[in-house]
This record gives structure tokens, C-alpha cells and sequence, in this order.
């Protein structure tokens, strides 16, 4: 049976996806964020996942406001990537683990999760970038799933629905009659708002608060509306409900999770960045 052996959860900023480019991985700006991978990279190393479960949110690229599904699942052999926008260098696409794409559909259907399956799919910088701070050398040694949340169109999933998209993803994974070794990723926030009058806003106590819950009450944030979090974390933060369904996965594989790692820092663009990396405790 497959094991879940841990969660990341990351911001994933387009700019960083320029400083990977222009190689700044080290300049004032940009060094205390990606000096936070280091005790990643030691984990995967040693933890070597062979299959990454990856939460994400696109914007734009696969879906677009004509066809909005509030979640989706790839199903696909490859997934190519390509930039929504933000001129930002396409990376190396990446290998799909078919079988585990329809055995979590087949299980989130059972569930009575009515998910909109993808056998073509697109990748946005929400998976590019997390993948390449995991795996600078963009030689990726895992195969993805990805699962798709909306955040860009209203109405979206509640806190409390994501939380339970992600407990019914970790079960599945657990039942995956494959002796593999898998990880989940979260990718999206933490606080930000890219436009309009609250354009730049980051709320550190409540980003930290809400890392903090993630380890002892991880269903905390799940009290809150979309539009209470949109209030709490801006339009964009709302991306966190991401952090929750890893942390809903996690629960599939024990009641406990500690804290491997963790890293804050604002700004970067114009958003919080945080990562966590979790892993069960039995
Ligand atoms: C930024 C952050 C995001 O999450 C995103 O998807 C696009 C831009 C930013 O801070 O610039
Ligand atoms: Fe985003």
C-alpha cells in the first residue's frame, strides 16, 4: 500500500520564476527566501518521494472564467507547462502518475466529490515554481497528480469543503494498492492582494496564526467564510485553502503531524511568503 510521507506547503509568486532565470538566488532580496529550501532539499533527499499529490490553483492558463470547475483532477500522461502572463520561462513538463489520477477520481466520485476530470491539462506557475524550488536542478523525480481548486472565480469552495477535498485525497492515496512512497504540496498564498484599493496588503498575524494552526487545530481556519478569508488575507491570499486540503490529506495518514521546517518572510512581490513542511507523526 502506498504511504503518505509528508506536505509541503509554499507560496509560488510568479517574480520567483524570473529570479530562477536570471540566477539572483542569492541577492539581498531574494536570499532569505530561498535559503528556506535548504532543509527541504535535505528532506527530499533523504524522504525520496517517488509521487507528488499537488494542490494548486490555476490562473487562467488550463481553465479560463467561460468554464470555471470549483475542483479538478489531472488524469494526464504529461503536463506541459507554459506562462499564463507573466513572461516567465516554460520549465521541463512533467510525468503523470495515470494510475493514481484514477484512483483518486474513482474514489472522490465514491466520496461524492463531483470533480471534472482532466486527461489534458496544462500547468500554470502554481506547480512550475514549487516544483523548481523543490528541484532546482529541473530534473524532476517524481510523477504528479494535480489537483486543481478554483480560487479565481466566485462563488469558491468553502475552507471547511477544501479541508475535507483533502481528507478524502489523503484516504484514496492511502488505499493505493502500490508500495510507493507519496508526498502532497500545497501552493498558493499567504496573505496578498494583487489589485485594486487593498492592493499590497499582507496580514502577518494572521498568516503566522494560521501556520501555527496547521500543526495542533488544523481544521482552525475552516470556521472562517471565502469571503471572511478574502477580508483576513486579500483577494489573492484566499490561495491558503490549498495549505488546508494538504493539511486535510496529511490527516489520512495520522492524527499528528510535526513541523519539519518552516520559513516567513514579506514581501516578495507583493505577497507573504510562507513554507511549511509537515510530516505524520505515526
Ligand atoms: C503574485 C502572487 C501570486 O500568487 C500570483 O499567482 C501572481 C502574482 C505576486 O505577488 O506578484
Ligand atoms: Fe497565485
Amino acid at each position: 500500500m502506498a504511504s503518505i510521507i509528508g506536505g509541503i506547503t509554499t507560496s509560488h509568486v510568479p517574480a520567483i520564476g524570473k529570479a530562477i532565470a536570471k540566477n539572483l538566488q542569492g541577492d539581498a532580496y531574494w536570499k532569505p527566501f530561498f535559503d528556506g529550501f535548504a532543509p527541504v532539499h535535505r528532506w527530499l533527499a533523504q524522504a525520496r518521494p517517488e509521487v507528488l499529490v499537488i494542490f494548486y490553483n490555476d490562473h487562467g492558463l488550463n481553465f479560463f472564467l467561460d468554464k470555471m470547475p470549483t475542483f479538478s483532477v489531472g488524469a494526464a500522461p504529461t503536463y506541459t507547462t507554459a506562462d499564463e502572463g507573466w513572461g516567465i520561462p516554460a520549465l521541463p513538463s512533467f510525468e503523470g502518475e495515470q494510475d493514481l489520477s484514477w484512483h483518486l477520481i474513482d474514489a472522490l466520485v465514491e466520496a461524492e466529490f463531483d470533480i471534472t476530470t482532466c486527461q489534458e491539462m496544462v500547468v500554470d506557475h502554481a506547480v512550475t515554481l514549487p516544483m523548481a524550488l523543490l528541484w532546482p536542478d529541473q530534473q524532476w523525480p517524481v510523477k504528479i497528480v494535480p489537483v486543481c481548486i478554483n480560487t479565481v472565480q466566485f462563488p469558491l469552495p468553502s475552507a471547511r469543503r477544501c479541508y475535507a477535498l483533502g481528507e478524502a485525497v489523503g484516504r484514496a492515496i492511502a488505499g493505493w494498492e502500490r508500495d510507493a512512497r507519496v508526498a502532497v504540496m500545497g501552493t498558493g498564498g499567504l496573505s496578498h492582494q494583487l489589485d485594486g484599493q487593498r492592493a499590497g496588503f499582507i496580514n502577518k498575524d494572521f498568516d503566522l496564526r494560521f501556520m501555527d494552526s496547521l500543526l495542533h487545530e488544523p481544521k482552525w481556519a475552516t470556521q472562517f467564510s471565502t469571503h471572511q478569508l478574502v477580508e483576513k488575507v486579500g483577494t489573492q491570499g484566499v490561495e491558503l485553502l490549498m495549505w488546508l486540503a494538504t493539511r486535510g490529506a496529511l490527516a489520512a495518514a495520522g492524527e499528528r503531524v510535526e513541523c519539519l521546517h518552516r520559513n516567513y518572510h514579506i514581501p516578495i512581490s507583493n505577497t507573504a511568503s510562507g513554507l511549511m513542511l509537515l510530516a505524520p507523526t505515526n
